[in-house]
């Protein structure tokens, strides 16, 4: 994500996304079983990037669990992310945001831990409930390079989609066995994620597709190095229900975990709300521009052999050539960019 609170700032689309699955969040809460006595409750957060889109979950787990323990339990909220993420503004947010959990609670305490939930992160057993918003779509390494695009659900070749659902699939497999392992039995986790639907379609197509012409414009005018944008992936991989079902196809417990509900729902696009009320179609391109900014265009410019190198300005350079292209070709033909969410609550046996 793009550092010095720019995914803060910009990511408002996930933030809607894991709004949906506050009910859910409500329900896993009720649901976990609590030991008697006082040590302290954890809530795990697997990752948080900067933050900001995490403050109301974890509010509404607070508060669901105050009301089932009281006001002296000691509860733990611990984010987990990248050692790459920008912590520091994760730290500001949890310190001084208007808005942070600890403000009416002195008996919640965050913590943060910079890792991959690739591996365990926590201790066997340690935790109550899991939150895990828009994140789990990250694939853990790239399989293979994209010869016509930089994500492979807008690839024509077959192969490189077969690499990409092979590895989206392994993925997914240790996702679960490292929460399971980290639930304790009683525990919940509840895991939102940007979907596809059965039709293949993410709602991402049209953004996606004009950065991958911006990338093209880039290398022509000389901004990008062919070998750079050869090297240019992105390894997010939204899912179908199908392929999050997989796992426990044959068997009803995968490593111990069972799913309570999996709900797939429609997320509107709220800018394009504010479009219909004020038709400001350079507003919108702009909020779109600045979306795909602050989540993809990190992982793109980690192929520039400038930012490789730490070159001074390479990073900012490249972005901002990104966006202003970006948001021109998005003012052309202004379109709304609904999405799809799936929202899964599983509980540890
Ligand atoms: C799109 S952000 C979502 C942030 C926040 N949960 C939200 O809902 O807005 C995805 C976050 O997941 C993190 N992430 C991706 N792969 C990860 C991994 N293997 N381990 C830990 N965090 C990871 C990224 O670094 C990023 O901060």
């Amino acid at each position: 994500m793009e550092g010095e609170g720019a995914y803060n700032k910009y990511a408002k689309l996930p933030a809607g996304g894991g709004a949906l699955a506050l009910p859910l969040l409500e329900k896993a809460v009720d649901a976990v079983r609590f030991e008697a006595g006082n040590q302290p409750i954890v809530i795990a957060d697997y990752g948080s990037s900067q933050g900001k889109n995490s403050l109301v979950p974890m509010k509404t787990a607070l508060k669901g669990m105050r009301r089932r323990l009281g006001a002296d339990r000691p509860l733990s909220v611990i984010h987990i992310d990248q050692p790459s993420n920008d912590f520091n503004t994760l730290f500001e947010v949890l310190d001084a945001d208007p808005d942070r959990y600890t403000l009416d609670d002195p008996n919640v305490f965050p913590a943060a831990i910079g890792r991959s939930f690739y591996e365990g992160v926590l201790p066997p057993g340690s935790v109550h409930l899991g939150w895990c918003s828009y994140a789990a779509v990250w694939l853990r390494r790239i399989p293979a390079l994209i010869p016509d695009h930089f994500v492979s659900f807008l690839s024509s070749s077959a192969q490189v989609r077969a690499e990409f659902d092979r590895e989206a699939e392994s993925d997914w497999r240790a996702f679960l066995t490292m929460r399971a392992r980290e639930l304790r039995p009683g525990g919940r986790l509840v895991v939102v994620l940007p979907a596809r639907a059965d039709d293949g379609s993410t709602g991402f197509e049209k953004i996606m597709n004009e950065a991958n012409a911006v990338l093209e414009e880039m290398v022509s005018d000389g901004d990008v190095t062919a070998a750079e944008r050869a090297r240019m992936v992105v390894p997010t991989y939204p899912r179908r229900t199908r392929d999050l079902l997989a796992p426990f196809e044959r068997v009803a417990h995968f490593e111990g975990l069972t799913i309570e509900e999996l709900v797939t729902l429609e997320l509107p696009d709220a800018a394009w709300s504010d479009y219909e009320q004020d038709g400001n179609s350079d507003a919108l391109a702009t909020k779109h521009a600045l979306f795909f900014r602050s989540i993809f265009m990190p992982s793109l410019a980690a192929s520039l052999d400038g930012v490789r190198s730490g070159a001074a300005g390479a990073l900012a350079q490249f972005a901002d050539r990104l966006q202003s292209r970006l948001t021109r070709r998005l003012t052309r033909v202004p379109t709304a960019m609904h999405s799809f969410v799936q929202t899964i609550l599983l509980a540890r046996g």
